[in-house]
């Protein structure tokens, strides 16, 4: 049963809909959805739900109507696969609602992929569920914080290694925006892991209300607010990573800085309203985190790349029970209440959201 259903392109129009409980083919097993988490990333997953085809991953059977991913933990409560049994629990791409059914393939003791034929031209990262019962970094304590900051997390360490591998763009500073995103936290913590080696300033750019958010985890070496950058940003080498995608505040950004600016790393759209014209943005790419880990895969191994991630990302996820509040979302009108809120940019940074619908 749909949890929430999106209007796709009107946003701010949700809906709660029925569903009866799938039946299963052989080779199909059938997912219970436990838990997930909502962040800004979800709303982006709505923004380019075309775009990226992220209305693709669960589609509704309501016209107009999308089901927005999120990720979380599900259990196995039904199975048609001889590989899989009932009671097995995993991690990955769900929709918001209560249950997923699989057509399992691709299976390994790590996990499985969902092989289903709309599925199958969509990233793979997105349609793996990783059983937990192999999980060596799987901690049940953490369990909570990881559906908030694995995906986020992922994302930021590969940017980590994008930047260090561009030699920082022969920058001196890397400038986040949306600094208090957890995306953004999570890049700042790898730079600040690595600052001795790398001599990089960590500069954040942020909205007033949440500069002294940001400033209190210790992550950035300056936290600015957007109405100060002008006066405030140091004129020297800098690369930004951008997860905010306002193009006026980059431009403004290349005209303060000049020659300095030496690269854009086009991450996040989390002030999705603001005007977009990408193309006009200098010394810009996207960064897309699926295609950067397939060649991760490619260049290190899946063994050596995962154990560097789960292991930066437990680091992260520790400094995250001191930096977050959880919230737990346990029906679905404060479901939609959240996803509203978020929405309008009207969340707190220090709340992590994980929401648990029996
Ligand atoms: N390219 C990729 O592969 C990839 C992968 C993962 C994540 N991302 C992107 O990274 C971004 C951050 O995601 P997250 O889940 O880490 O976010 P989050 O923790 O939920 O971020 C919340 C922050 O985003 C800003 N914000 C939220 N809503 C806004 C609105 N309506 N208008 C203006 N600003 C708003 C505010 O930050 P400030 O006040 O600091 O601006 C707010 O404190 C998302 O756009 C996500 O899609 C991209």
């Amino acid at each position: 049963m749909p949890h929430l259903l999106v209007h796709k392109t009107q946003l701010n129009k949700v809906q709660q809909s029925a569903d009866s409980k799938p039946e299963l083919k052989d080779g199909e097993i059938l997912f219970k959805v436990e838990k997930y988490a909502l962040t800004t990333n979800n709303i982006t997953y709505a923004v380019c739900g075309f775009n990226l085809k992220y209305w693709n991953f669960f589609p509704s059977t309501e016209k107009d109507l999308g089901i927005v991913p999120v990720w979380g933990f599900a259990e196995v409560v039904d199975s048609k696969h001889d590989a899989i049994e009932v009671g097995e629990r995993c991690y990955g791409y769900f929709p918001m609602a209560d249950y997923l059914k699989v057509e399992a393939g691709k299976i390994s003791e790590y996990g499985f992929s969902d092989v289903v034929d709309h599925r199958r031209p969509l990233s793979p990262i997105y349609n793996f569920y990783s059983r937990l019962a192999a999980d060596q970094s799987f901690d049940e304590s953490l369990a909570d914080y990881i559906p908030i900051i694995k995906p986020l997390f992922a994302t930021s360490f590969l940017i980590y290694h994008h930047l260090k591998e561009s030699n920082f763009f022969e920058g001196e500073q890397v400038i986040l925006t949306s600094a208090s995103s957890k995306t953004a936290l999570a890049l700042a913590y790898m730079l600040k892991e690595n600052a001795k080696a790398d001599g990089q300033k960590i500069i954040g750019l942020t909205s007033t209300r949440n500069v002294e958010f940001v400033e209190s985890t210790g992550y950035y070496d300056a936290v600015i607010s957007y109405e100060d950058y002008t006066s405030k940003l140091t004129h020297s080498p800098a690369a930004i990573v951008d997860f905010a995608g306002n193009t006026a505040l980059l431009q403004g950004i290349n005209d303060l800085l000049g020659d300095h600016l030496k690269n854009i790393v086009l991450v996040g759209l989390t002030d999705w309203q603001s005007e977009k014209a990408f193309k006009e943005v200098p010394k810009s790419a996207f960064f897309f985190a699926p295609t950067h880990i397939q060649q991760k895969y490619q260049d290190w191994g899946a063994e050596k790349t995962n154990s560097l991630l789960n292991a930066a990302l437990m680091g992260f996820v520790k400094d995250s029970q001191k930096m977050l509040d959880l919230e737990y979302v346990t029906d679905k009108e404060a479901l939609a209440a959240l996803y509203l809120q978020m929405l309008g940019g009207k969340v707190d940074p220090k709340k992590g959201y994980v929401v648990v619908i029996d």
